[in-house]
């Protein structure tokens, strides 16, 4: 049988005791006041929103398997937890526990400075009847995490205690709604205060954006690569809640019950999500459409780890901003020019696969004759006969093949950026775009960055005779080089830019539990 009992502060008033007798006396726990009472005591006076409970209904808490749970101001709830002896991280002499909470969402005028949660625990009952028996520690930004070590020859039938207390609130009706998990192997909630997702582009209505890299990860294995099986979600907010998570910022409950705009998670039709390998390494994208123009949004990714119930990570959020018209159209995923993902020249005339397609076969076109003039250079067949012994012909096409597309797929804005260069219809310097394409309405070009083309010359043997402009850089920053820049200077298409926003890639590694790591090394 396992226990919880989530008692409020009116029946301790009322009992002077906190429990049912049945189930203390069937974990053999000596109570020094037993409470007289008959089975539906609990029932009777714990109403309903009051009582934790797990979301399928049931009563325990169980290895894995948050709790939630709704508090009022100084109330205490009360909860247990039986450790399994035979699984679980440890040692030969001791049991290792994971605690960790999320606040779903509390009063709203609370600052950081306001008391948070309190929770105490203890492998000793009696901490039920006197909490300072207990450790003790508080919420912070929404989240809570502590590790109990139990001997392993205290007790075969260990019990963690463990008890939640809501601070005073002059509104005496203020609430908060929180979930408790416990674990004998992993952080059942994490964050993480690095950004792990980041935006590719936007056009007036539609956003990408793409996780870090998951092939890094060991968690990641083919399996994983069916996007049905994901673990993450993106969520949207609208800007004006950007101080709404602030108290709570590291709570992956909070982001994922807030009063998001729409998230992949409950509205998966408004969201394209694939897996993309663009830039090296296995990504997920998320695209997104139906935003405002001119509109500033902020995006979180979390991730879970297993669907809604059990638990998960939060990354840092990171804000967008659409595109002031419809000058431009978001494209990606393009079948040939593989590394293309940004917004294009838009024209009435085309749909956004339309448009797609009459880009990508352009440039393929365009590369046709190329590929006719690589096979007449002796490639790849010896040491002696190949150009460099540092590059191939592979890595040749490929440069050759991203410079083209940066050049023939323009890269459009509709910001007036240093550097870009403004263009009217039927001003591009592209015959093909003001005869074929024949934008609409004025926009920027984000000119290519010269380490597009500057690939070339180094990649490619010189018998083709690939040369690159030689711009003057204090005028056009024609170098992906400036991080610190709100938005690209120049158009990057290829595979080694660093982009500004690009996060260590790593995988559900955090911050908290590296902490907790650490711990468990300090205790073995
Ligand atoms: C304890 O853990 C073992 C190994 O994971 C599992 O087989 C067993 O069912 C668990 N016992 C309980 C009571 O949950
Ligand atoms: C629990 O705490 C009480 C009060 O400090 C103490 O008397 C009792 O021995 C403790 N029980 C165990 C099993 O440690
Ligand atoms: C918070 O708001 C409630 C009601 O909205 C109010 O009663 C209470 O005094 C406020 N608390 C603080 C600290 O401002
Ligand atoms: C939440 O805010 C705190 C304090 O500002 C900060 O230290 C922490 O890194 C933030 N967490 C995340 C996930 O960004
Ligand atoms: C992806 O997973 C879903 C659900 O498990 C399954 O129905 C589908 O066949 C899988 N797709 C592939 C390509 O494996
Ligand atoms: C992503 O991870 C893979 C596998 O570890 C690695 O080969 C690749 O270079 C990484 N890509 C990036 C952009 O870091
Ligand atoms: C777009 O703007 C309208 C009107 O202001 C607003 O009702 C709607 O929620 C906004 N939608 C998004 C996705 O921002
Ligand atoms: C490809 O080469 C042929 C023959 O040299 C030439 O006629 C044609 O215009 C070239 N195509 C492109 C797209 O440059
Ligand atoms: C864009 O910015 C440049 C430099 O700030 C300015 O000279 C130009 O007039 C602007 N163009 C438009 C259309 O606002
Ligand atoms: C680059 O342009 C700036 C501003 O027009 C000029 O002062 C400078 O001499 C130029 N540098 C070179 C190397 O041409």
């Amino acid at each position: 049988m396992h226990l919880i009992y989530a008692l409020t502060a009116m029946v301790s008033l009322l009992s002077g005791v906190i429990a049912r007798v049945d189930a203390w006396v069937d974990l053999g726990i000596d109570i020094n006041q037993p409470m007289e009472a008959g089975d539906n005591f609990f029932d009777d006076f714990v109403s309903d929103p009051f009582r934790a409970k797990r979301k399928d209904g049931s009563e325990g808490l169980e290895e894995f398997t948050p709790i939630s749970a709704t508090i009022g101001q100084s109330e205490i709830q009360y909860f247990s937890f039986n450790v399994n002896t035979s699984s679980g991280i440890g040692s030969y002499y001791e049991y290792l526990i994971f605690i960790t909470g999320n606040i779903c969402s509390q009063p709203a005028n609370l600052t950081e400075d306001d008391p948070s949660l309190t929770v105490y625990y203890s492998f000793n009952g009696s901490m039920f009847q006197n909490l300072e028996l207990g450790d003790m520690d508080y919420f912070s930004s929404g989240y809570f995490q502590a590790l109990a070590d139990v001997p392993a020859t205290s007790n075969v039938n260990a019990v963690l205690y463990i008890a939640v207390q809501a601070p005073e609130n002059t509104d005496a009706s203020a609430v908060w709604s929180y979930e408790m998990g416990v674990s004998q192997n992993d952080l059942v909630f994490q964050w993480d205060d690095r950004s792990w997702a980041s935006l590719v582009d936007t056009d007036e209505i539609s956003a990408l954006i793409v996780t870090g890299n998951l092939s890094d990860s060991s968690g990641f294995d083919s399996s994983d690569y069916n996007i049905s099986h994901s673990r993450y979600s993106l969520f949207i907010y609208s800007h004006q809640y950007k101080d709404y998570f602030r108290v709570l910022n590291n709570s992956w409950c909070a982001i994922r019950s807030g009063p998001a705009l729409f998230s992949s998670d409950s509205d998966p039709d408004l969201f394209e999500s694939s897996f993309t390998t663009r830039g090296g390494g296995w990504q997920q994208q998320f695209y997104v459409g139906g935003l405002n123009k001119s509109t500033q949004y902020i995006a979180y990714l979390i991730s879970d780890f297993s669907g809604r119930d059990f638990g998960g990570a939060v990354y840092q959020p990171f804000e967008f901003k659409t595109m002031d018209s419809g000058a431009c159209n978001l494209i990606y995923d393009l079948d040939f020019c593989d590394q293309v993902a940004y917004s294009v020249p838009n024209s009435d005339a085309y749909s956004k696969e339309e448009l797609k397609s009459l880009f990508d076969d352009r440039a393929r076109s365009l590369y046709a004759n190329f590929s006719r003039v690589m096979q007449q250079i002796p490639c790849d067949e010896s040491d002696v006969s190949a150009f460099s012994p540092f590059r191939t012909c592979d890595d040749c096409a490929d440069s050759y093949k991203n410079w083209l597309c940066a050049v023939t797929i323009p890269r459009c804005s509709t910001r007036n950026i240093t550097g870009y260069r403004e263009t009217e219809p039927g001003d591009s310097r592209n015959s093909w775009i003001n005869d074929v394409l024949d934008p609409d309405l004025m926009y920027y070009e984000m000119l290519p960055c010269l380490n597009v083309c500057e690939a070339i010359v180094r990649d490619c043997p010189a018998e083709l005779g690939f040369g690159c402009p030689n711009f003057n850089r204090t005028v056009l920053s024609y170098y992906w080089e400036d991080p610190d820049e709100e938005y690209p200077t120049c158009n990057f298409v290829g595979k080694t830019a660093t982009t500004k926003s690009a996060a260590p890639p790593r995988y559900l590694v955090n911050y908290a539990l590296a902490f907790a790591t650490v711990l468990v090394l300090a205790l073995l």
